[in-house]
């Protein structure tokens, strides 16, 4: 394997050009040149290849975002889309790509491999932390500090006002942000999506804190009354209790990336690079325990990711 791309795909996610510089360090050492893909599937299927070096990464591992761009790419959902992006790939002369993304790349990915036969791993990118077979996705570190340092200075005025707030943070269908944030903002009450969340049981929370007092609620997207808005909404309808809402939105998928999601990415990031040369493909490149991971790209979504129950009976405990 003489050439080898990377791209990042779908969310963007702090600490994807820590990633693209470790990759691009690594094929260094192991005589393998890098390309970068520009702007994820849509780049692939418009050929737009860029030879990364040193110099293309150097000075990039704090800046969050991608400077290898991303896209959500409808087009390479349809086999006519993946055909041409097999043609680009193919027509520069790659032997293997590295997808950095979540669920909906590594679907893509597999498909790659399936259909054109074209040796490519995923490293898990995405702030939302879902996905099975790594105990951390590169971003989800730095996307919880973001969102705690908002959600304590919304804490100060909702505690100066004696105000009810609800505070959603992201994770589309995951509540790992939410739990995580919500234990460590010592909020009185977290809403996930992967439980049904009780207006009756809330109500009863904000009474014992006091309706004058401040209550801090954190709710995932995801969660099933239709996020902050939608509990809000309910609560008023139910009780005639008003509160106000903060959505968080992308502020936290940017910033720079923390020690943590660095580390992970270049840890990731040569990894990766290794096992495509080790002849690996159609697989997932992640941590678990400390050690690496190599599981089959399809168990990444096949398989549900639980938030752990070490952490939700603590939120439990604490609220
Ligand atoms: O998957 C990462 C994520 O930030 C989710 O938490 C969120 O639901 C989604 O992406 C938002 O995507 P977009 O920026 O395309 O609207």
């Amino acid at each position: 394997m003489k050439r080898i791309a990377v791209f990042t795909s779908g969310g963007d996610a702090p600490g994807m050009n820590a990633h693209v510089r470790a990759i691009e360090r690594t094929g260094e050492k192991r005589g393998v040149e890098v390309i970068g893909i520009i702007g994820g599937y849509s780049g692939m299927i418009l050929g737009h290849f860029e030879v990364l070096d040193r110099f293309r990464t150097a000075n990039i591992i704090d800046r969050g975002g991608t400077v290898l761009k991303t896209s959500r790419c409808p087009e390479f959902e349809e086999v006519e889309g993946r055909i041409k992006a097999a043609h680009e790939i193919r027509k520069h002369g790659v032997d293997g790509i590295i997808a950095c993304g979540g669920d909906g790349t590594f679907h893509g990915a597999h498909c790659m491999w399936q259909e054109h036969g074209i040796p490519i791993v995923g490293t898990p990118g995405t702030i939302d932390n879902d996905l099975w077979g790594t105990d951390f996705t590169i971003g989800y570190d730095t996307a919880i500090n973001t969102a705690a340092q908002a959600i304590d200075k919304i804490r100060d005025t909702a505690d100066s006002h004696g105000r009810l707030f609800f505070i959603e943070v992201m994770g589309r269908h995951a509540g790992f942000i939410a739990m995580d944030v919500g234990i460590a903002c010592g909020a009185e009450y977290v809403a996930v999506p992967e439980t049904l969340t009780d207006i009756d049981e809330l109500y009863q929370r904000i009474l014992t804190q006091g309706l004058d007092k401040r209550t801090v609620v954190i709710v995932g997207e995801g969660d099933e009354l239709g996020g902050a808005m939608g509990i809000s909404k309910k609560l008023e309808e139910r009780y005639g209790v008003s509160s106000k809402i903060s959505i968080l939105g992308h502020i936290q998928r940017g910033g720079s990336p923390t020690v943590r999601d660095r580390v992970l990415a270049s840890r990731l990031g040569a990894a990766s690079i290794d096992a495509l040369l080790e002849g690996k493909t159609d697989i997932m490149v992640g941590e678990m325990s400390g050690q690496i991971t190599h599981v089959p790209l399809e168990k990444t979504w096949v398989e549900r990711k639980p938030v752990p129950s070490y952490l939700t009976d603590l939120a439990y405990i604490l609220v």
